[in-house]
């Protein structure tokens, strides 16, 4: 008796549950439109669409959870470079570009955190708010090419090279796609406000 009401229950309700796992948003949609605008779209929409449910379909929640993964990954590399400086072995170039890499992550991770913190306060003077935003990212991706430079040199070919250079260049991607994001938010919210304005004249 009791298998024979279950069977109705499903039978009444899955007709329901069809339509509104139709009709719910897909929000990984709009993530992955949004991170067609950057250079490394395919790793924009591996970082972001565990937060789809977060970001939904707004652009400031997007390039907020963007930066929140740029700065978790610079410090998980800023770990890496560490433990590396006290690695037995290391050549002296070594040593020397793993210890500049240690101030530019570190440098890094301050600029990102920095900016996570600046655009949750983008409400009034958005514009002033956004602008330090796009500088500090910007900075945090000229550090990151900065600890990239330290191991270009050819004579440093080895596997501590590779391991750096793959983890960096990684950071750096991640921290490109979310300037991106950033400017796309900032450009959208522009166009939003001075039509606004436009709508308010006499
Ligand atoms: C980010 O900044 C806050 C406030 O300055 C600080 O308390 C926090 O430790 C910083 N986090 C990181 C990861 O540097």
């Amino acid at each position: 008796m009791a298998k024979f009401n279950t069977f109705f229950l499903v039978l009444l309700t899955f007709p329901y549950m069809l339509s509104t796992a139709k009709s719910s948003p897909d929000f990984t949609d709009f993530i992955k439109a949004e991170c067609r605008a950057t250079r490394f779209p395919a790793l924009c929409v591996q970082c972001l669409s565990t937060y789809s449910s977060t970001i939904q379909q707004s652009q400031k929640r997007l390039a907020e959870a963007a930066l929140s993964v740029s700065l978790s990954r610079a410090q998980s590399v800023a770990i890496f470079v560490s433990k590396l400086a006290r690695m037995r072995g290391l050549r002296p170039t070594e040593y020397r570009a793993i210890k500049d890499c240690i101030d530019n992550m570190a440098n890094t991770v301050d600029q990102l955190n920095q900016s996570v913190q600046e655009l949750s306060r983008a409400g009034q003077d958005f514009d002033w708010h956004v602008g330090n935003v796009e500088s500090w990212v910007g900075a945090a991706l000229t550090f990151e090419h900065t600890c990239l430079d330290g191991f270009g040199n050819p004579m440093m070919d080895g596997n501590v090279k590779v391991a750096v250079t793959r983890r960096v260049t990684d950071c750096e991607q991640v921290t490109s796609n979310a300037l991106v994001l950033v400017h796309r938010f900032a450009a959208r919210h522009k166009v939003g406000a001075s039509s606004e304005e436009t709508a308010n004249l006499p």
